[in-house]
């Protein structure tokens, strides 16, 4: 199961009270969306989100209040799920972003670089898997999309081994493309501390899902969803997101709209980190809405 990363601060920071409207966006395991749901209950109203089908299906086993939805959806398009449901503005946002622990144990989609599965790295059945992306993208683009958002300075001569790989053959399960990363790279790469093939699954997961792109999205949309006094807390786990979500809260801020709860991110405290190594890179960045 997932372990919820900063569980008690997200609950410190989002503050939710008897009979709010909360939206957990990512839900995940459910870990968050079950803390809050013990806040905001018997009355208050909680949605809960994923791109994830399974994630949504397995929650909705133990779902005991009919104040509680669960929906298999985009944190992006919350403007059209809160109209087509008939919500009301929201008191409360979380986005813990990223993929969860489930993925990589259960769904079978190749989130992991040392299992032998089909190569999609897609949350959602619907988006193009990284086998297609890996045939499709040019050497070029292929190195930009590994550089840019895997921070990977071999980007270049990993791009080259996958698509002499591709030009041959299609790349279709994770322990392949793996192999050949770790290949191509020095055995010395990064001393050990961490797999050749970690930020190339890292920048493909992160392109062929658009996290990025979702993160500005929904963060544009938050001054027609939120309610006065509404809460927002998101958890990063990249540079990249942090910096996006860093100065878009610092814009509604200086427009007037929010402030911030906490002005340093909350990071997870020695004891956190060495009992769930996943929350090691954690930041929590909350606003609230004037
Ligand atoms: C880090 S996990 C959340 C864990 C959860 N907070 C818990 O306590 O178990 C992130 C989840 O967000 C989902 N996700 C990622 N991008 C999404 C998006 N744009 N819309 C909805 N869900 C998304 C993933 O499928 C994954 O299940």
């Amino acid at each position: 199961m997932h372990t919820p990363v900063l569980l008690k601060e997200v609950i410190e920071n989002l503050n939710p009270q008897k009979g709010e409207f909360f939206i957990d966006g990512t839900l995940g395991g459910g870990g968050h969306a079950k803390a809050i749901w013990e806040k905001i209950k018997p009355n208050g109203k909680l949605l809960v989100l994923d791109l994830d089908k399974s994630a949504v299906d397995r929650f909705k086993e133990s779902i005991l209040s009919e104040n509680i939805v669960a929906i298999n959806a985009n944190y992006a398009d919350l403007v059209s799920i809160i109209s087509a449901n008939d919500l009301p503005r929201v008191d409360g946002l979380l986005l813990d972003l990223g993929f969860s622990s489930d993925q990589i144990e259960l769904s079978g989609r190749g989130f992991s670089f040392n299992r032998d599965e089909p190569l999609y790295m897609t949350y959602s059945e619907d988006e193009e898997s990284v086998a297609s992306i890996l045939s499709r993208l040019s050497e070029k683009d292929l190195a930009d999309v590994i550089y840019k958002y895997g921070d990977e300075r071999f980007s270049r001569k990993i791009a080259k081994a996958i698509k002499e790989r591709t030009q041959k053959e299609s790349i279709i399960s994770s322990l392949e493309l793996s192999e050949i990363i770790r290949q191509i790279l020095p055995k010395s790469y990064e001393q050990g501390r961490i797999d050749p093939a970690t930020r190339t699954f890292q920048a493909l997961r992160i392109y062929a899902n658009h996290e990025l792109d979702n993160i500005r999205r929904v963060i544009s949309i938050l001054p027609n969803i939120i309610a006065s006094l509404g809460r927002v807390a998101i958890i990063t786990f990249h540079s990249l997101e942090d910096e996006i979500v860093k100065n878009s809260f610092k814009e509604l801020v200086d427009e007037k709209k929010a402030v911030l709860v906490n002005k340093k991110p909350i990071v997870p405290t020695i004891e956190e980190k060495s009992h769930n190594p996943k929350s090691r890179s954690a930041k929590l960045r909350v606003i609230k809405f004037n």
